[in-house]
C-alpha cells in the first residue's frame, strides 16, 4: 500500500505560468457538478448544437440509461457544420503527415466538403440510417472523414484497427452485420506496406452481409478488384455533390460500435450513443486538455481504438481544435520523428501512451537534442499505468518541467475520460490518475459494495458517454458490468488504491485481459488461437511485466505426444496467433509443459503460472488438483 508520506513527498505542482493561464482556476466546477450533477450535464449538452432540445436529461433504469431523451442532433454537424459561419471555417482542422513525409492539411471547410462527399458516396451505394459500415483503414484523413460521413447519414461505424488479422476483421464485420467495408490498398508502417486489401478480401470472402468494399488508394498497390463488389473510394467520392443533408438523429441512436477484448474468446462490441457520447467527448476534452483557440493538439492514438475515436475525432473536432495526425511508426525514418513533428507543427498538447513514453526513454535523450519543444504546454498519458520513472522522464525531458502531465484513466466502455488530475488545481503525483472529473461519481469498493481504500474501481451513477450495451448481448452486458453489486454500480474491471486525498492509483485489471502497449488483449482469445495449432493440446496465457510494453504475453503450451518442443515450434505458434488475431497479440515467451495446473473444478491457475514465469515461489496451492503438476512445471 502507498503510504501517506510517499504520496505527500511525490507531489509535483504545475508551473505558475500554467496555473495562471489555465481555464480552470478552482474547484467551483467540481463542487457545482457534485451538488447538481444533472444540471451540470445539461449545461454541458447546451454547448452542442441540437435540432431539438431534450425533454428529459436522464432516465435511469439500471443498467439502461437514456440521456437527453427527446433531443435530436447530428454528430458531424457538431464537428463541422456549426463552424461554417464562423472564422473557424478557415482554421486548420487536420495537419496530416504520412510516414514517408507526405503532408496534407484540411481546414474545417475542406474537411466538411470531404465528409459531405463521402456521405453522398455511401448513400449512392445504398447505405441508410441505422446500417453499419466497417472501416479497416490506416491512420489517414479518409479514416476520420469516413467516420464523420457515417455519422452524417446516421450509419453506425465500426472501426477495426488495421493491425488486426483477417479472421479478427471477419468476426467483427459479421458480429456488427456490416453492409459496407471501407479499406485501403495498403497501409504504410515501419517502412513497409501492409496489404490491407488482401487481408480484407480474405476477411469478407463469402460474407453475405457485405455488399460493397470501398478501397482507398493509399500506397499505390496492385490489388485485385472484384468488379461486382469493389469500388475505388476516390472514384466514387470525386463525382459526388458537395452537400449532403445531415440525418437528424435521436440522442440515443447509436453512433458507433467498437470492439474490445473481454474474458471470453469473443470480443465485445461496445455500443455508444450519439448525444451522450458527444457530450462526454466534448466536455472532457475541454476540461482535461484546457482547450485554447491556438492549441495544436496531437493525440497519437489510432482511430482503431477508443482513444482515437474520442480524442482524435469527436472531442477535438467538436471543440474546433487544430490537430496533428501521423500515420506511421515513431522510429521512421529515425528515432527522432516524434520530436521533429512536435517541432515542425508547434504542437502544444501531446497525448500518448506509457508504452510510447518508455520507448522514447529507452531510445534516449539524444534524439531530443536540437529539437525545439518550447511550443508544448501540456502532456497527457492514457491506456495503462504510467510508472513514476517514465513519468519523471516525460516531465523533465519532454515537458522540460514546464508542462504538467495529465494521466487519464478511462475505458472503451466509459467513452471519455473518467479520472484525471486537473493540474491547475491539483498537485500531480507520478503514478496517480487523480480524481473523478466533474459530473462523475466514482468510488473504490470491496466485494460487498463498501467504500474502501483498496478495491474495485466503480462508477456510482450514470454518465452521458457510458456504453449503452454490448452489441447483441444484453446478458453479457449486465453480467460483465452490473452484476457485482446488484445493478447499483458499474464495475470497471480495474483495481485501485484511493489515498486520503481521494486520488486514485490504478493497479491493473481484475479480469483475464492483458494490457500490451495499452491495448487490451483477452487471454482466452490468444489461448483459442494457440489451440487451433494441430500440435497443441492445451494452452494458458498470462501477462508478465515488460519494461516497454507494460505487460507482455507469456504462453504455457501442452503439446501432443510425440511432437518435439523445438524452437521452431515457438515461431509457428507465434505465427498462428498473429494470423488469428494480429501481430499485437503474439506471445513474447512460450513455455512447453506436460500439464497445466488446474483447480479441482478445472479452472487454470494463472496466478501460479505467473509465479513460475516470474521465478517466484508458487504460493498457495491448496486448491490445486494435482500437486505433481507443479513439480513438473518447475523443472521446465
Ligand atoms: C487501462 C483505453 C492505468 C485500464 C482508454 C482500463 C489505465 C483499460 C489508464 C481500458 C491509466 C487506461 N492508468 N490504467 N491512465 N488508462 N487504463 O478500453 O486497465 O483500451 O480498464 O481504453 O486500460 O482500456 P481501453
Amino acid at each position: 500500500m502507498v503510504s501517506s508520506f510517499l504520496v505527500e513527498s511525490q507531489s509535483v505542482p504545475a508551473s505558475q505560468k500554467y496555473v495562471q493561464e489555465s481555464n480552470i482556476k478552482n474547484y467551483a466546477l467540481h463542487e457545482y457538478a457534485g451538488k447538481n450533477r444533472i444540471a451540470f450535464w445539461e449545461a454541458c449538452a447546451e454547448q452542442l448544437s441540437w435540432n431539438k432540445k431534450w425533454h428529459t436529461v436522464l432516465e435511469w433504469n439500471s443498467p439502461f440509461a437514456k440521456w437527453f431523451d427527446g433531443g435530436k442532433l447530428n454528430a458531424s454537424v457538431n464537428c463541422l457544420d456549426r463552424f461554417m459561419n464562423t472564422p473557424l471555417k478557415d482554421k486548420v482542422a487536420l495537419y496530416f503527415e504520412g510516414e514517408r513525409g507526405d503532408q496534407q492539411s484540411y481546414t474545417y471547410e475542406q474537411l466538411y466538403l470531404k465528409v459531405n462527399k463521402i456521405a453522398n458516396a455511401l448513400k449512392s451505394i445504398g447505405v441508410k440510417k441505422g446500417d453499419c459500415v466497417a472501416l479497416y483503414l490506416p491512420m489517414i484523413p479518409e479514416a476520420i472523414a469516413s467516420m464523420l460521413a457515417c455519422a452524417r447519414i446516421g450509419a453506425v461505424h465500426t472501426v477495426i484497427f488495421a493491425g488486426f488479422s483477417s479472421e479478427s476483421l471477419r468476426d467483427r464485420v459479421l458480429d456488427a452485420n456490416a453492409k459496407i467495408l471501407i479499406t485501403a490498398d495498403g497501409g504504410i508502417r515501419k517502412g513497409k506496406i501492409t496489404e490491407l486489401k488482401k487481408i480484407a478480401d480474405k476477411a469478407v470472402e463469402g460474407l453475405t452481409c457485405i455488399e460493397k468494399v470501398l478501397v482507398v488508394d493509399r500506397s499505390n498497390q496492385n490489388v485485385t478488384m472484384d468488379s461486382d463488389r469493389d469500388v475505388w473510394f476516390e472514384d466514387l467520392v470525386e463525382k459526388q455533390e458537395p452537400y449532403c443533408k445531415p440525418e437528424v438523429m435521436e440522442a440515443e441512436d447509436p453512433l458507433f460500435i467498437l470492439y474490445t477484448s473481454g474474458t471470453t474468446g469473443k470480443p465485445k462490441g461496445i455500443v455508444h450513443s450519439t448525444g451522450g457520447y458527444l457530450v462526454g467527448a466534448n466536455t472532457s476534452t475541454k476540461i482535461v486538455f484546457d482547450v485554447k483557440p491556438k492549441d495544436i493538439f496531437w493525440c497519437t492514438a489510432d482511430v482503431g481504438w477508443i482513444t482515437g475515436h474520442t480524442y482524435v475525432v469527436y472531442g477535438p473536432l467538436s471543440n474546433g481544435m487544430t490537430q496533428v495526425v501521423y500515420e506511421g511508426s515513431f522510429d521512421q525514418p529515425g528515432k527522432d520523428r516524434i520530436w521533429d513533428i512536435i517541432d515542425k507543427y508547434k504542437v502544444t498538447t501531446l497525448y500518448t501512451a506509457p508504452t510510447a513514453i518508455r520507448l522514447f526513454m529507452k531510445w534516449g535523450e539524444k534524439y531530443l537534442e536540437g529539437k525545439d519543444l518550447s511550443s508544448l504546454r501540456l502532456l497527457g498519458s492514457v491506456g495503462e499505468p504510467l510508472n513514476p520513472e517514465a513519468w519523471h522522464w516525460y516531465h523533465t525531458q519532454v515537458g522540460q518541467k514546464r508542462c504538467p502531465i495529465v494521466d487519464t484513466w478511462w475505458q472503451t466502455e466509459t467513452g471519455s475520460i473518467i479520472l484525471s488530475t486537473i493540474p491547475s488545481i491539483m498537485d500531480m503525483k507520478p503514478g496517480c490518475v487523480g480524481k473523478p472529473l466533474p459530473g462523475i461519481e466514482a468510488e473504490v469498493f470491496d466485494d460487498l459494495g463498501n467504500p474502501v481504500s483498496k478495491g474495485y474501481v466503480s462508477i456510482l451513477s450514470p454518465w452521458p458517454s457510458m456504453l449503452r450495451g454490448i452489441h447483441g448481448d444484453n446478458r453479457r452486458f449486465i453480467q460483465t458490468y452490473w452484476n457485482k453489486w446488484g445493478g447499483r454500480y458499474y464495475l470497471a474491471g480495474d483495481s485501485a488504491f484511493k489515498d486520503e486525498n481521494g486520488d486514485y492509483w490504478i493497479e491493473g485489471r481484475i479480469d483475464d485481459t492483458i494490457n500490451v502497449s495499452a491495448h487490451r488483449i483477452g487471454t482466452m482469445e490468444v489461448e483459442s488461437a494457440l489451440v487451433e495449432h494441430e500440435a497443441v493440446v492445451e494452452a494458458a496465457v498470462i501477462g508478465i511485466p515488460d519494461k516497454v510494453t507494460g505487460q507482455a504475453i507469456c504462453a504455457f503450451v501442452v503439446l501432443k505426444d510425440g511432437v518435439a518442443s523445438a524452437e521452431m515450434m515457438k515461431d509457428s505458434l507465434k505465427e498462428i496467433v498473429a494470423d488469428k488475431i494480429g501481430k499485437i497479440a503474439k506471445p513474447k515467451a512460450i513455455f512447453f509443459v506436460q500439464e497445466l495446473p488446474k483447480t479441482r473444478s478445472g479452472k487454470i491457475m494463472r496466478r501460479l503460472l505467473k509465479n513460475i514465469a516470474l521465478g517466484q515461489k508458487p504460493g498457495d496451492t491448496t486448491t490445486l488438483e494435482n500437486e505433481a503438476v507443479i513439480q513438473g512445471l518447475f523443472q521446465k
